[in-house]
C-alpha cells in the first residue's frame, strides 16, 4: 500500500495536531479558507415554504439570506446593504435567526429598498449620484444557492464546483431514504466551551457509546465502523452475516431474548434521546413479545418489528420508503458532510446535529440538533430552533455534551501529543482532517510508525 492509499481510505493508524482545535491562527485562516470555499447546508426547505419565505444563516462575519423566489425557485443574497454596508435583515436577539416572508427587503438605515430578485428598486434622492448609480451597483450581492435532500446549500464561493460534485457519493446512498419528505420533530441549539469540530466529532464515532452512554451496554455490544468516502464519511454498526441491515439505525438489541431487549433499547431511547426512533417504532417494538413466540431467531425479530411498524405508519397515512437490505447495510447509521454537517438516517426518520464557529473564538463554537420524522400530510408539528441550556437536552445528549470542554482543555494541555483516533471505528475523525488539510494547507493527519 503506498502512502496515498494509506491517506485515501485513511485505514492505516494516525495521529492529528491538535492546531486544528486550539490555533486561534488556524481559526483566523478557517473564513477564507475552508468556510469561504465549501457548501454548507444552511437551512431546511420547510422553513420556506411559500413564495417571499426567507431565513438567513450566518457562518461567522458573513450572512446570507435564502429566500424562495419562485414555487420551485431559491435565490440567496449577502445580508448586506450595498449603500453603506448595514446587515439587511437583522437576528432577533437571542434567536439563532431571521425568517419572514417578505416582498421586498427595505434597509432600515436610509431606505434603500430590494425586490425579490434582489434588484433595487428605490433610492431616495438617486439623482445626487449623477447617474452613477447603476443597477448592478445597486443590486444585492449574489450567493450561489442549490437544493438537495430537503436542505438548502449555499456556498461563498463563486468557483466551487456543483453541490451535486460536491456531495459526491452522498445522494445515491441517502436518496433512496426520501430524506426531504421528513419534517422537524424538534430542534434545539446551543453555545459550547470547545471548538466545533471537538463538538461534532463526539457524534461521528460510535467507540464512545460504551463508555460515555454505559446504559446501552445493557442492549448489547456496539462495536461500529467508520468508512471514508472522499470529502464525506459514514458510520455504521457491524452485525453478523445474516443481519446486515443491522448495521443501520433500526436495529434491534442484541441482549439474551432479541424481543425484549430491542423493546427495552426501544423504550429507553425514546425516553432518554428522543432522537434515532418513532412513537410507531417504539410501540411495535413493545409488541414483538407478545407476537413472536420465545426463542424467534434475532433476523425474524428485526424483519418482523419493521414490518409491523411500516404497516402502523401506513394505517395512518405515513409511508416508508422501500430500500434494499443490502442498501440500508451499506448507509450505515450516519453520513458525516464535510464540513461540519451530519446526517443520521433511516426510512422513516433522522437526526442531524451541525457545528460553526461562535464569534471566530476557536474555544467556541455553535451546536445544533435536530430530529425530523415522517408525519401524515399537514401534521408535522410547528417548530422553532430553540437556545436550550445543557440541563434542558435529553439526557443522553447531556452525557456526550460533558465531554465538550473536557476535550477542549485537555488538548491544550503541554503534555498532549495529538488524537489517535481509532483506526476502525474513528476514521470519521481522520478523515475529516484529511480533508481539512486540503483546504486548510495543514493539519494533515500523520501515520503512526
Ligand atoms: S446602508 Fe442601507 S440604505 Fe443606507
Ligand atoms: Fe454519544
Amino acid at each position: 500500500m503506498t502512502s496515498e492509499d494509506v491517506m485515501t481510505d485513511l485505514t492505516e493508524p494516525v495521529t492529528v495536531p491538535v492546531e486544528a482545535y486550539v490555533s486561534r491562527d488556524y481559526a483566523r485562516a478557517e473564513q477564507d479558507r475552508l468556510w469561504r470555499k465549501v457548501w454548507l447546508q444552511a437551512a431546511r426547505l420547510e422553513d420556506i415554504p411559500n413564495v417571499g419565505d426567507f431565513i438567513t444563516y450566518d457562518i461567522l462575519e458573513d450572512s446570507v439570506i435564502v429566500m424562495r423566489t419562485g414555487p420551485d425557485e431559491l435565490r440567496a443574497f449577502h445580508n448586506v446593504c450595498p449603500h453603506r454596508g448595514r446587515r439587511l435583515i437583522d437576528t432577533p436577539p437571542g434567536a439563532r435567526n431571521a425568517r419572514g416572508n417578505r416582498t421586498s427587503i427595505i434597509c432600515g438605515f436610509h431606505g434603500w429598498t430590494f425586490d425579490r430578485a434582489g434588484q433595487c428598486s428605490f433610492v431616495n434622492h438617486q439623482d445626487d449620484w449623477q447617474g452613477k448609480l447603476t443597477a448592478e451597483r445597486t443590486a444585492l450581492g449574489r450567493v450561489r444557492v442549490d437544493s438537495w435532500g430537503g436542505w438548502a446549500w449555499i456556498t461563498l464561493n463563486p468557483d466551487a464546483e456543483p453541490l451535486a460534485d460536491y456531495l459526491g457519493v452522498v445522494p445515491e446512498m441517502l436518496d433512496p431514504f426520501g430524506l426531504a419528505n421528513m419534517r422537524y420533530r424538534w430542534r434545539k441549539w446551543i453555545i459550547f466551551d470547545c471548538n466545533w469540530k471537538v463538538a461534532l466529532e463526539a457524534f461521528s464515532e460510535t467507540y464512545h457509546v460504551q463508555t460515555t452512554h454505559p446504559e446501552f451496554n445493557a442492549f448489547g455490544e456496539f462495536r461500529g465502523w467508520a468508512r471514508q468516502h472522499g470529502l464525506h464519511s459514514n458510520i455504521g454498526y457491524d452485525a453478523p452475516k445474516n443481519m446486515d441491515e443491522n448495521q443501520a439505525k433500526l436495529r434491534i438489541g442484541s441482549g439474551e431474548d432479541p424481543r425484549l431487549s430491542t423493546a427495552e433499547m426501544q423504550l429507553f431511547t425514546w425516553e432518554n434521546a428522543n432522537t434515532n426512533t418513532t412513537m410507531t417504532l417504539v410501540n411495535a417494538a413493545t409488541r414483538l413479545k407478545d407476537e413472536l413466540p420465545e426463542g424467534t431467531p434475532a433476523p425474524q425479530v428485526l424483519q418482523h418489528w419493521l414490518a409491523s411498524a411500516r404497516a402502523d405508519d401506513a394505517k395512518r397515512g405515513v409511508f416508508w420508503p422501500v430500500v434494499e437490505p443490502a442498501h440500508t447495510a451499506r448507509s450505515g447509521t450516519a453520513w458525516q458532510i464535510f464540513p461540519n454537517f451530519q446526517i443520521g438516517h433511516a426510512v422513516n426518520n433522522m437526526l442531524c446535529y451541525s457545528a460553526r464557529p461562535y464569534l471566530g473564538d476557536p474555544d467556541k463554537c455553535i451546536f445544533e440538533a435536530a430530529v425530523y420524522e415522517l408525519f401524515p400530510e399537514g401534521e408535522a408539528p410547528a417548530t422553532e430552533w430553540e437556545y436550550t441550556p445543557p440541563e434542558a437536552w435529553p439526557p443522553v445528549l447531556q452525557q456526550d455534551f460533558t465531554n465538550m470542554a473536557a476535550v477542549q482543555q485537555g488538548m491544550k494541555n503541554i503534555g498532549f501529543r495529538g488524537t489517535q483516533p481509532n483506526p476502525y471505528m474513528e476514521r470519521s475523525v481522520a478523515s475529516l482532517h484529511h480533508n481539512l488539510a486540503r483546504y486548510m494547507g495543514t493539519g494533515a493527519p500523520k501515520p503512526i510508525d
